[in-house]
C-alpha cells in the first residue's frame, strides 16, 4: 500500500502574504528544496517543505528474504555469517536495554558513564501558551538554517526560515572560520528579512547539536566534536563567546539566550504540540536522546540546591553509549574500522553502528571485505568501493525499496553509482546485507528509547523523532516498533515513535521564550540571570 500522506498547511502569516517569495512552512513528502545564489556568495536555500509520512508499515517489518535456491553454497554462507554478524536478538537487545538503564543511572551522579547525561538548563515543559516572535538558528551537519518562529499559543506556531549551504571544509576549519561563517548567514537573514535592523527584544536560541557541558542554559563547553567534525580551537571551550564574538565583528545586532540541542529541542516542541511527548530522539546524521528528569534524581546537580522535584531535560548524549565497553555492545570488523579511521577514535561507539552518517560506509566495507576474500563482483574494477564514505545512506535505502523479484533496480544502483556489474545472485546478498543495516540500525535505536522508557518509569507516551534516518529510510519505524514489542511486550505499542515538531527551530524559539519567562518571573535581568550561572534561581 502507497503511504498515506497528511498535509498539514499553516496559514501564511501577514508578512509571507506581503512579500509573497518568502514561503512558509507547509508540510508534504518529499521534502524539496531549491537553493538560490545570495549576493554575498551564500547560498540561501529555502525549503518550504516538510514530510510527515505514515506508512502502512509501521507495525510489522516485512519480511523480504525472497527464494534463496538459486544461491550458491559460497554466497549463502557469507549470508548466513552476515546475519550471524549483524542481528541483535530478542535476548541480546533485552541485555542491552538493562545496560543502558544502569548506564544512564550512573550517568546522573559525580562518577559518570560512557552516556554523559547533561543537564540542559531546560526546566520543564512548555504550557502550550507561550507566544511572540524569536529567532533560532540550527547547525546541522550539512546546512545552517535561521528561522523566526512566531509562537502563536495554542501550540501553533508560524516559521519563516532560509537555509544556508555549509561547504564540507567547514567542518575543519577553525574556531575564528565557522563562527565567522555562521555570523555572515544571520547577517544575511537580518538583511533579507529586517532591513539590517533587528528590534532589540529579539532573543536567538541557538541549536548546537554537539555534547556540551552547560552550568547555565546561555554556556556550553563543547567537550568533544561528533559527526566527522573537526573544528580547531573549540573543543574544551565554552561556544558561546566564541559565537558573541563573531556577531560583534560582523557587526550583527542579535542576542543569544539559550544554546540547546537538537534532542532537547524535540522534546520541548513536540510536547507544546502533543503534551504526552516525554522524549525527544534524533535519527539523523547522528542520533541521541533528551527526556526529562527531576532534580533529586541527579546527584551531579546537588550542588545547585534546587528543589527536588524542579524538572531538567537531560541530554542523554547515548551516542557515546559503551565506547569502552565492546563487551556489553559487540562491534563487527566494519565498526572497528570506522571507528579507528574516525576524526575521534575510541568515541559514539553506539552511534557510529546505527546513525545515518555511517550506515553507508558499514555496507562499504562488508562488501569490499567480501571481494577481496573472493566471493563477490570476481574480476571487476571496484575503484569507487575503495574510497571512504563513498556510499551514501540513501543507497541502501533505494536497494531495500527495490521491489521487483529479479532485483533489477539493485543491480542498477550498484552500476550507476559504484560501477559495479552484478548478477542476480550477487544482488540476493546486497540487498540482504542492506536488511541486516538497516535493521541493526534501527533496534539498537529503540533499544535506546525503551531503556530510557524504563528509566524514567514511562509506560505509555509518545516519542518526537526526527532526522533523515527516522523519516525516509524504509521499515526503521516498523523495525523499531517490532524491537520495542520484544522488550515490553505488547506493552512495546504503547511507547508511540512519532513524528517530532520542528525541535530545532520551533523547539529551540521556545526554550528562548520559557528561559525568558523565568528571568521576568524572578525579577532578575537578563544579564545577572543567565550569565553569571544562576539560570536555575528563578524557580526556587
Ligand atoms: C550527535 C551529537 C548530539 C546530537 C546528535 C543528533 O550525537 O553529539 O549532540 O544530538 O548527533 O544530531
Amino acid at each position: 500500500m502507497a503511504p498515506q500522506l497528511r498535509y498539514v498547511l499553516l496559514s501564511p502569516s501577514p508578512m509571507a502574504q506581503a512579500r509573497p517569495h518568502l514561503l512558509r512552512r507547509a508540510v508534504a513528502w518529499p521534502a524539496t528544496t531549491c537553493t538560490l545564489p545570495t549576493p554575498k556568495g551564500l547560498h540561501r536555500t529555502i525549503n518550504p517543505l516538510r514530510s510527515v509520512a505514515c506508512s502502512s508499515d509501521v507495525t510489522n517489518p516485512p519480511r523480504r528474504k525472497g527464494s534463496m535456491a538459486d544461491v550458491p553454497k559460497d554466497l549463502m554462507d557469507c549470508i548466513t555469517d552476515l546475519e550471524k554478524l549483524f542481528t541483535v536478538d530478542k535476548q541480546r537487545i533485552n541485555e542491552l536495554c538493562d545496560e543502558f538503564v544502569k548506564e544512564f543511572e550512573k550517568g546522573l551522579t559525580e562518577e559518570g558513564s560512557s552516556i554523559p547525561q547533561l543537564p540542559t538548563w531546560v526546566l520543564g515543559f512548555p504550557n502550550g501558551e507561550e507566544k511572540g516572535t524569536y529567532l533560532a538558528l540550527d547547525m546541522g551537519g550539512t546546512n545552517l538554517r535561521v528561522c523566526e518562529i512566531t509562537l502563536m499559543g495554542h501550540g501553533k506556531f508560524d516559521i519563516l526560515q532560509s537555509k544556508y549551504r555549509m561547504d564540507p571544509s567547514v567542518k575543519t576549519s577553525t574556531a575564528e572560520e565557522l563562527f565567522g561563517y555562521i555570523a555572515d548567514c544571520l547577517k544575511q537573514f537580518v538583511h533579507d528579512h529586517h532591513e539590517g535592523v533587528v528590534k532589540e527584544e529579539l532573543h536567538l536560541g541557538f541549536t548546537f547539536s554537539y555534547p556540551c557541558d552547560q552550568h547555565a542554559i546561555d554556556h556550553g563547553i563543547l567537550q568533544r566534536w561528533t559527526k566527522g567534525f573537526d573544528v580547531k580551537g573549540v573543543e574544551g571551550v565554552d561556544v558561546v563567546p566564541l559565537f558573541e564574538a563573531a556577531l560583534k565583528e560582523k557587526g550583527v545586532p542579535i542576542k543569544l539566550t539559550a544554546l540547546i540541542n537538537d534532542t532537547t529541542g524535540a522534546l520541548i516542541a513536540s510536547n507544546y504540540a502533543h503534551p504526552d511527548t516525554k522524549m525527544g530522539v534524533i535519527f539523523g546524521t547522528g542520533c541521541n536522546a533528551a527526556y526529562m528528569e527531576v532534580a533529586e534524581n541527579i546527584p551531579k546537580v546537588a550542588k545547585h540546591n534546587l528543589p527536588p522535584d524542579t524538572p531538567m531535560a537531560i541530554n542523554c548524549e547515548w551516542g557515546a553509549a559503551f565506547s569502552d565497553r565492546p563487551d556489553v555492545l559487540p562491534r563487527t570488523k566494519y565498526d572497528v574500522i570506522i571507528d579507528k579511521e574516525s576524526p575521534r577514535p575510541g568515541q559514539q561507539a553506539f552511534e557510529k553502528m546505527i546513525a545515518g552518517l555511517y550506515l553507508g560506509e558499514v555496507f562499504r566495507l562488508a562488501l569490499l571485505d567480501l571481494h577481496q576474500q573472493g566471493h563477490i563482483f570476481l574480476g571487476q574494477s571496484v575503484a569507487k568501493l575503495q574510497t571512504s564514505y563513498t556510499i551514501d545512506t540513501e543507497i541502501l535505502s533505494l536497494i531495500e525499496l527495490d521491489p521487483f523479484e529479479n532485483l533489477r533496480e539493485t543491480i542498477d544502483v550498484l552500476e550507476t553509482k559504484l560501477g559495479i556489474q552484478c548478477n542476480e545472485q550477487e544482488a540476493k546478498l546486497v540487498r540482504r546485507l542492506a536488511e541486516l543495516i538497516g535493521t541493526r540500525s534501527a533496534r539498537l535505536s529503540a533499544c535506546g528509547v525503551a531503556a530510557i522508557a524504563k528509566k524514567a518509569g514511562l509506560t505509555k507516551c509518545k516519542v518526537g523523532a526526527d532526522g533523515s534516518v527516522f523519516n525516509l529510510y524504509p521499515h526503521f519505524k516498523a523495525r523499531g516498533a517490532e524491537a520495542l514489542r520484544d522488550i515490553f511486550g505488547d506493552a512495546g505499542d504503547d511507547i508511540d515513535i512519532v513524528h517530532a515538531e520542528d525541535g530545532s527551530g520551533v523547539g529551540a524559539a521556545l526554550i528562548a521564550a520559557l528561559t525568558l519567562e523565568r528571568v521576568k518571573a524572578a525579577g532578575l535581568s537578563r544579564e545577572c540571570m543567565l550569565r553569571k550561572g544562576v539560570s536555575h534561581a528563578a524557580v526556587s
